[in-house]
């Protein structure tokens, strides 16, 4: 059974927001027609980088009514999902080098009442989703090693993407399929065509400030 493509939904990455201004950056790219906001949590041992935690997502809560798209490079990462939950994720993306068992982190995110996610790294392949694929609400594929935005979009992924799109549409579930890392005009209508229906994007959100957010979104949707 093949499913209809779902619109593209863009995913702001607030990696490449002004972290002494976080509130009003999420309120911005709102205004400019983000459909999610995407938070990436790096603990400097699974990734070598080091952002926010769980406070920082709660203090966003009020100044958006937006999907909040946790994405967690941390490992261990089962101690922490219950405190992102009650800071307001909507869904909760774990990787499955993170843990010993990932679908018990899987099992744990859908008793908390929130959407789960699995993303793969560049070298980890599709079939890692076999037996986790009826569980789950979105599939993230990194198309960079994940650490740093601003990274340059790896291509080999593409396949992977596609060979995803087919996995899901197999199911006939309503599954997201989102892309992470180095999406700019250039490379998002690939990873459309490829299959994806969400794209996260840092840098090209980002770039020349609150004034350009809108007309970036738009860039990324293939709008303007
Ligand atoms: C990388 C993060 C990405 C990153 C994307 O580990 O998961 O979300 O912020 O940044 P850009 O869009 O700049 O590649
Ligand atoms: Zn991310």
């Amino acid at each position: 059974m093949t499913s209809t493509p779902a619109p593209v939904r863009i995913a702001p990455s607030i990696l490449s927001a002004d972290f002494a201004a976080l509130g009003q950056e999420v309120r911005a790219i709102e205004a400019a027609g983000a459909d999610w906001v995407h938070i990436d949590v790096m603990d400097g041992h699974f990734v070598p980088n080091l952002t926010i935690g769980p406070a920082v997502v709660k203090a966003l809560r009020p100044h958006s009514t937006l999907p909040f798209d946790v994405h967690l490079m941390i490992s261990p990462v089962d101690h922490f999902l219950d405190a992102f939950a009650a800071a307001g994720a909507d869904i909760i993306t774990v990787h499955p080098e993170a843990g010993p068992h990932i679908h018990r982190s899987i099992q744990h995110i859908k008793s908390l009442g929130k959407q789960a996610g699995v993303s793969l790294n560049p070298a980890t392949p599709a079939k890692m989703l076999d037996y986790l694929i009826d569980d789950i609400d979105l599939v993230l594929i990194m198309s960079v090693n994940p650490g740093f935005g601003g990274q340059s979009f790896i291509s080999s992924q593409l396949r992977k993407i596609e060979a995803v799109r087919k996995m899901i549409d197999k199911t006939g579930r309503d599954i997201r399929l989102e892309v992470d890392g180095g999406i700019d005009a250039g490379t998002a209508p690939l990873a459309i065509a490829a299959g994806a229906d969400v794209l996260v994007a840092g840098t090209a959100t980002f770039k020349g400030g609150p004034d350009a957010y809108a007309g970036n979104i738009r860039r990324l949707r293939g709008e303007a």
